[in-house]
């Protein structure tokens, strides 16, 4: 910690001068998740943050398409990526066109896409979810065939539990598609102790041999709630990181996959983009609005 510490009070100077906030996201590591984040989360939690944020500065402290989340929701403010870099495969997977044959096949249906989307693809679409509500915003919908972009696997979870027939986009996560069913089992066996909890974004395979699925705010909650012996969660490294301390009766079972998106955050690029004001989210207005319903709508039915 001594060597991030003048990162971490300058950081602090930067953000009182700013009147700054910075969103974390859960996959932050620790010296951003606890270092110098006012809000850490999920998804669904940063999004919901950032219709309350009383600041002039957003800076988001995760992926791309969290930062163009926050600017369709706060316009006025400007929101700051400390890497116009940070993007997400699933993100990269789909576009606007994309949306559209998904419409001409299946007509009529509504497209919930997942927010790990650009602006351009939630404008095209009717409704966002997030990996905790996906199940509530899939059967809200009054169609009995629902189109779910861009996560197959999220899309195939999700239709295990819904009552709708979901047809789905072909991308994936490359943090969470790397598990495999067999890989766990194995892992089982040598260690029947371990509680498995894994990412919705992981396949249906992984998601059928974990002890609980959700949110990465929810895998938090869980282990918290049940602070099992040993616990393995089947999602990006930072997640154990953040929480290791707070639970040192848990102990961490590895492996864990890294997000090469996530990681391009980092202390120093933090500092640069407030000290500079550079990498300033902006979303076409015709476009923003349009997102901002579909993101708008995913809020409304998940309060
Ligand atoms: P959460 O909404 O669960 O935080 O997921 C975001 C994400 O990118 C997971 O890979
Ligand atoms: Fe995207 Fe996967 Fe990284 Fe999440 S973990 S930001 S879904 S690539």
């Amino acid at each position: 910690w001594a060597i991030y510490a003048p990162y971490v009070k300058a950081i602090q100077e930067m953000k009182a001068k700013r009147n700054a906030v910075i969103l974390g996201h859960n996959y932050m590591t620790p010296e951003i998740f606890h270092g110098v984040s006012d809000f850490v989360g999920d998804s669904l939690q940063l999004a919901m943050e950032a219709t309350e944020v009383e600041a002039d500065v957003i800076v988001q402290a995760g992926v791309h398409f969290m930062a163009e989340t926050s600017k369709i929701l706060s316009p006025d403010k400007i929101v700051l990526m400390p890497d116009m870099g940070a993007g997400c495969s699933l993100a990269e997977s789909i576009t606007a066109e994309g949306i559209e044959d998904m419409r001409a096949k299946y007509p009529g249906a509504p497209v919930v896409s997942y927010v790990n989307t650009t602006a351009e693809v939630k404008a095209a679409s009717d409704i966002c979810c997030t990996s905790s509500n996906a199940v509530q915003i899939v059967d809200a919908m009054e169609s009995d065939t629902v189109i779910m972009t861009p996560d197959q696997f999220l899309a195939q979870n999700v239709a295990n539990q819904s009552k709708k027939k979901v047809v789905f986009w072909e991308g994936s996560c490359i943090v969470h598609e790397l598990y495999t069913a067999d890989d766990l089992r194995a892992y089982r066996e040598l260690d029947p102790e371990v509680k498995i909890i894994a990412h919705p974004e992981c396949t249906p395979d992984v998601v059928a041999e974990s002890d609980f699925t959700g949110s990465t705010s929810g895998i938090i909650k869980w282990v918290h709630d049940n602070k099992p012996a040993k616990a393995m969660l089947v999602t990006e490294c930072s997640m154990a990181s953040n929480i290791a301390d707070e639970l040192p009766e848990v102990e961490f079972a590895k492996p864990c996959n890294m997000c090469p998106y996530m990681k391009k955050i980092s202390l120093e690029k933090i500092l640069y983009v407030l000290h500079t004001m550079e990498n300033q989210v902006e979303v076409d207005a015709a476009i923003a609005e349009k997102a901002r319903q579909s993101v708008q709508a995913m809020i409304d039915l998940s309060k």
